[in-house]
């Protein structure tokens, strides 16, 4: 359903209109054509030309709602209004335009008019259906979301918090070229076993990052790992550095199994597998930032679908603007 059901209350007084106009315009046309005519009016009709002009009115209209979110200053109106009204009348011009056809192409203008109204109004439709279903799925599918700008940011902090979980739990990599590749300290404080917000906990060194992505304060990252490094752990950090880490940090770009929420499970229950139970929670803890990666992957995608109907709606409904009053100038010059 477009509207939802608990909205559809403050939707009443528009949809009353809608129906109010499309029947009025229907008897209108269907009493003159019965009186009048011998074919279906056209829009050089009385009724014709009438219901094109109220279309074209409301067309105008609908194109308003472009420069009234641009101009900051210019606020005529609550954007909910706007937004009612442009749902509501831009419905309406589907039968007024229709009408105003008299259910024929006409020429090749009149038919690229026709074109470019029903796929503004289908991708409108489109559109008003992603605003109501997106935000909901998101709720359900995304709960780690973070503001869409910042979702790489956030991702380079998970992948810095991991990177220093691997390091505290294996230790320091044999080859002297791994050292050189030691994780940075990322822009939010961020601590290794050594420092001081660090805290005993039965045998364990609780590794605490307090994050913040710009002036947003995010969650504590707050996990245990053994306060030596855990034996036979290297298998830990290569399937880090050859899967784990290509993952948080490109995500579904970088064609992975972690990009698959049950394929993973299977990833990382044969890695506690062969882990020492020691690296269990520090492996939890890994297998939650791959949980976020998949649910950020998740919101850039859901992201796009929510906005990118718009670059279709907008400049179809500005060219269906120019080639309206081409129209009507071309109509009436040769009328
Ligand atoms: C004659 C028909 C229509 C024209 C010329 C038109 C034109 C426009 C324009 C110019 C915008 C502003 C884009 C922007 O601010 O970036 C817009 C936005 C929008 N239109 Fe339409 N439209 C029409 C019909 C419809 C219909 C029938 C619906 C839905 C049933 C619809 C749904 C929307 C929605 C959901 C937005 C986004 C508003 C927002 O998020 O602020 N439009 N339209």
């Amino acid at each position: 359903m477009l509207i939802l059901r608990k909205h559809f209350a403050m939707h009443r007084k528009w949809f009353a209109t809608f129906l109010a106009g499309t029947a009025a315009a229907v008897f209108g046309y269907f009493f003159w054509a019965h009186q009048y005519a011998t074919r279906w009016p056209g829009g050089s009709s009385p009724p014709g030309l009438i219901l094109g002009i109220l279309g074209g009115g409301i067309i105008v209209f609908e194109c308003l709602l472009w420069p009234r979110r641009m101009m900051r200053s210019w606020r005529w109106g609550s954007a909910r209004l706007w937004m009612k009204a442009h749902i509501w009348l831009g419905l309406l011009t589907v039968p007024l335009i229709l009408l105003h056809s008299g259910f024929v192409w006409g020429g090749p203008l009149s038919t690229i008019l026709a074109v470019l109204f029903a796929m503004v109004i289908v991708s409108g439709i489109f559109g008003l259906a992603m605003q109501q279903y997106m935000p909901r799925k998101m709720l359900v599918d995304t709960p780690l979301e973070t503001i869409y700008s910042q979702i790489e940011q956030a991702m380079q902090m998970a992948l810095a918090d991991a990177q220093n979980l691997v390091l505290a739990t294996c230790g320091l990599p044999k080859e002297s070229s791994e050292v050189s590749a030691q994780p940075q300290p990322s822009k939010e404080t961020h601590s290794l076993p050594s420092k001081a917000s660090d805290k005993r906990d039965g045998g364990r060194v609780v590794i605490g990052a307090s994050r913040q992505v710009e002036l947003i304060p995010g969650q504590l990252l707050r996990t245990p790992v053994p306060q030596v490094p855990v034996a036979n752990c290297e298998v830990l950090r290569q399937k880090f550095n050859a899967t784990i880490k290509p993952f948080l940090e490109r995500g579904r770009r970088f064609r992975s199994p972690l990009s698959n929420r049950s394929r993973s499970a299977e990833f990382f229950r044969q890695l506690r597998a062969v882990l020492d139970p020691e690296a269990h929670l520090v492996l939890e803890a890994i297998e939650e930032c791959c949980e976020q990666r998949r649910q950020f992957d998740l919101q850039t995608r859901l992201h796009w679908w929510l906005h990118s109907w718009l670059w279709i709606h907008l400049p179809l409904s500005m060219a269906l603007l120019v080639l309206m009053f081409v129209h009507a100038y071309v109509a009436l010059k040769y009328w």
